[in-house]
């Protein structure tokens, strides 16, 4: 079972799927290591920055994308399930957004496998995310001289709705991992004995490999439920409208995430979702795709025991027998993965917005 979507990780594919057990070869899984660096247009970059927090390019102007990833907690959000557009709750923990830019399969169901441009336009139409439409974000954008200038002197000439869908997505390259000790290779003792565990006696290089310790595909560890989910009204109203966009059947009595299901809407998918990023873990709790494990001793806790409870729960997980100091040495070793908050000017939008706008003089004569 991989992802659909195309991932660019073939030689991979060939290798998952033989049921690897634990105890796992050195070398049967792409490396961890550093992240490549990205090419960025520091103009576009701005631009995407000042769009980015900007709550004016949400329907009714109340929730930027930053409302709900948030620079001080790794662009996540600290709640278990992420706010939604006023009025909405969702359904889901926000996603962190640090080394988005590295990845090619994005949510945690992993629906969108395109790009960032795609992933954006989701965050800004979704109604119960931004709700909003984007001729109208255009219209607002050209009452803003600033923004008329801005978008001008990126290259992209007047604002217009498709360029918004470009400029976030150069600023979101800006946001990768500075300075993290696994980078710089500055390790603990601990962390180094973790990093042994990781790809060895605790199996979690299975899935989580590569440069941003993920391969991308989905997989079922039996993650428990959040039944906020179900039980708030605006949560499951955003469930609800999620579910009946994705085609799910019967979703009026769904009592659960269906993940990967939502899109494949093959069984054997129920319950799975993509394995997620460990880097910059120390900013995003809680984790897993509903917020449900608290902190990293807990998620060691969680995988020491063999994951959670489901039948369709990945093979590769099985109870681990680490003693406490091994479980601790993981944590150490995953803690080794984040680096410096990304929460300095260079990436936070802090000046106003302006709050009114001039009158336009015979606006029935305004040519676009
Ligand atoms: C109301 C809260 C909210 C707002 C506002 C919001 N997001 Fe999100 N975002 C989420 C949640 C929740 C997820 C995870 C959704 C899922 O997995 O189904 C997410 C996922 C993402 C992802 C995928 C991350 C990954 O690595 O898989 C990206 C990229 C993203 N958002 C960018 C943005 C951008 C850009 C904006 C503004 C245009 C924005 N978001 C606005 C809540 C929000
Ligand atoms: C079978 C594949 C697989 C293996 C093996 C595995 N993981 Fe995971 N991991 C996942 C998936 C899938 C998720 C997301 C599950 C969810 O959200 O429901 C996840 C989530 C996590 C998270 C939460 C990240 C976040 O942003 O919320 C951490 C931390 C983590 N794993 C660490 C580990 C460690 C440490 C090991 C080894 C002891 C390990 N994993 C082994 C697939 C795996």
């Amino acid at each position: 079972m991989g992802v659909r979507v195309k991932t660019g990780r073939t030689v991979l594919a060939a290798t998952i799927g033989l049921g690897v057990a634990l105890g796992v070869q050195a070398g049967e899984y792409p490396d961890l290591g550093p992240l490549p660096q990205l090419k960025i247009d520091a103009a576009k970059a701005e631009l995407g920055k000042r769009l980015f927090f900007d709550r004016r390019i949400s329907g009714d102007a109340g929730i930027s994308c930053a409302d709900c990833h948030k620079p001080e907690n790794g662009y996540a959000h600290p709640d278990a399930l992420s706010p939604g557009y006023p009025g909405n709750g969702h359904f889901r923990n926000s996603a962190s957004l640090v080394n988005t830019a590295h990845k090619n399969v994005w949510n945690w169901d992993g629906r969108i496998g395109t790009n960032l441009n795609d992933m954006t336009r989701e965050m800004l139409t979704e109604d119960y995310i931004m709700n909003m439409d984007m001729r109208i974000m255009q219209e607002r954008a050209k009452q803003d001289p600033v923004y008329v200038k801005m978008f001008k002197d990126a290259g992209y000439g007047e604002p217009s709705n498709g360029s918004v869908r470009k400029a976030i997505p150069e600023y979101l390259k800006t946001l990768t991992s500075k300075n993290a000790p696994f980078d710089s290779g500055k390790l603990s003792p601990a962390a180094k004995k973790g990093q042994a565990l990781f790809e060895g006696k605790a199996g979690c290089i299975q899935c989580h490999n590569g440069p941003m310790l993920t391969d991308l595909k989905a997989y079922n560890t039996g993650v428990p439920e959040n039944f906020d989910v179900f039980l708030d009204p605006m949560n499951h109203q955003a469930f609800l409208a999620f579910v009946m966009f994705q085609g799910v059947p019967d979703y009026m009595n769904m009592k659960r995430d269906p993940g990967y299901y939502n899109v494949t809407l093959e069984q054997q998918d129920m319950g799975s979702f993509v394995t997620p990023s460990l880097r910059e873990l120390k900013y995003t709790a809680p984790y897993m795709h509903n917020g449900m494990i608290g902190t990293l001793a807990e998620v060691v806790e969680f995988y020491n025991g063999g994951g959670g409870k489901d039948s369709r729960k990945s093979d590769k997980l099985k109870a681990l027998n680490l003693s406490a100091e091994e479980k601790q040495d993981l944590v150490a070793f995953l803690e080794s993965l984040s680096g410096d908050p990304l929460t300095g000017p260079g990436y936070v939008w802090s000046e106003e917005y302006p709050s009114e706008y001039p009158v336009i003089e015979n606006w029935r004569q305004v040519r676009n």
